[in-house]
């Protein structure tokens, strides 16, 4: 059986950045709570006029260059996203415009912020069963359309970006050695987005209820978040034969600093294993793996043989891990 391996990466983010400070304006909040809580010192945000589509096409674009493949080239487009462009079509499809892929189908994978992980396992299993040469995986958020930045408790956490790899069919050790997917639909109401949708449609009363914007019990998200993540991490260690000395880069969902370093601990990690970059960005949900991925990559600090595992937890609620032998 073919293995699919990654051959580039690619992450983009908006230019403008939102510091914990420029929050202080129009928020009640400090840049001392949110730091201590969080982590979180500032994150980019869309200019008026970019879309999901666009920041996906740039990471894309970055992806396939250093992957040396042209868009002609790439037979799927999966995207991992909740704050699409529009409910549908697919933002896959506008990327796959964007960027020429006119060979590829393409769709999107709605699991916030597990989307990537999702979205690469889907890829993989098509690479792996044959169907498949080259996907195109991406995870792309603008979280910043959809919170509600009168809410103290949700809007400091969040921020937007992109991140890409291209899978390719390939011989040898090298690729995704296993993914690992859970979802548990009793926790939907803990993190979602209620309107516009078949349960709530469009309506001025709903836009006065805020409904469109994402709603999120923290304190619950954060315990579950933290058992979900050690438990898939673990999972994925454990279906390999490895054990937590194996793994040259940890690089989780960058959901919030003290949620990273509590399931890090409960796995058995140490610091210099994993990879943070949630200072820089805030929760980018499903686009914050593949950004991060992408960073570590280009840093060098993914090597050949390197074991990389990635580890996501989000609304849902879903979790996921993959193991990549690099
Ligand atoms: C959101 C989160 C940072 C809040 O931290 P916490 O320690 O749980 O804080 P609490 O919810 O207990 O709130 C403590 C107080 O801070 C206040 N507060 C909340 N946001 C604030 C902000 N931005 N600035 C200042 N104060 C704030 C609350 O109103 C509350 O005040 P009260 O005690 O007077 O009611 C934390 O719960 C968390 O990280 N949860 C996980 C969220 C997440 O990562 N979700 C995505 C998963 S994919």
């Amino acid at each position: 059986m073919k293995k699919a391996r990654i051959i580039g990466t690619g992450s983009y983010v908006p230019e403008k950045v939102l510091t914990n400070k420029d929050l202080e304006q129009f928020l009640d909040t400090t840049d001392e709570w949110i730091l201590t809580r969080t982590g979180i010192r500032e994150r980019h945000i869309v200019a008026e006029g970019e879309f999901t589509s666009d920041l996906a096409a740039h990471a894309a674009r970055r992806a396939m260059e250093m992957a040396g493949t042209p868009a002609e080239a790439i037979d799927l487009v999966v995207v991992g996203t909740i704050t699409g462009d529009f409910p549908w079509p697919a933002t896959a499809c506008l990327v796959q415009q964007k960027i020429g892929a006119v060979n590829a189908y393409a769709y999107d994978v709605s699991a916030a912020c597990s989307g990537f992980v999702y979205a690469l396992s889907a890829a993989v299993s098509a690479i792996e069963s044959g169907r498949i040469k080259k996907a195109l995986v991406i995870g792309a958020e603008v979280l910043s359309r959809i919170v509600d930045w009168t809410d103290r408790n949700t809007c400091v956490l969040f921020g937007d970006g992109a991140g890409a790899v291209v899978l390719e069919a390939g011989d040898g050790d090298a690729g995704v050695l296993s993914t690992h997917l859970h979802s548990d639909g009793s926790f939907w109401e803990l993190l979602y987005q209620p309107g516009f949708g078949s349960r709530y449609p469009a309506s001025e009363d709903g836009l006065k209820q805020r409904l469109p914007f994402l709603k999120m019990q923290g304190n619950e998200v954060f315990k579950v978040a933290v058992r979900s993540l050690a438990e898939v991490a673990l999972e994925a260690l454990q279906a390999n034969g490895m054990g937590v000395n194996d793994v040259s880069l940890f690089i989780p969902h960058q959901a919030n600093r003290r949620i990273l370093e509590a399931s890090a601990k409960r796995i058995g990690l140490g610091d210099d294993q994993v990879y943070i970059n949630v200072d820089r960005f805030g929760n980018t949900s499903g686009a914050s793996i593949p950004l991060a991925l992408d960073e570590a990559n280009r840093a060098g600090r993914i090597k050949p043989g390197d074991m990389v595992l990635l580890d996501a937890f989000g609304g849902g609620f879903t979790w996921a891990s993959a193991l990549i032998r690099w």
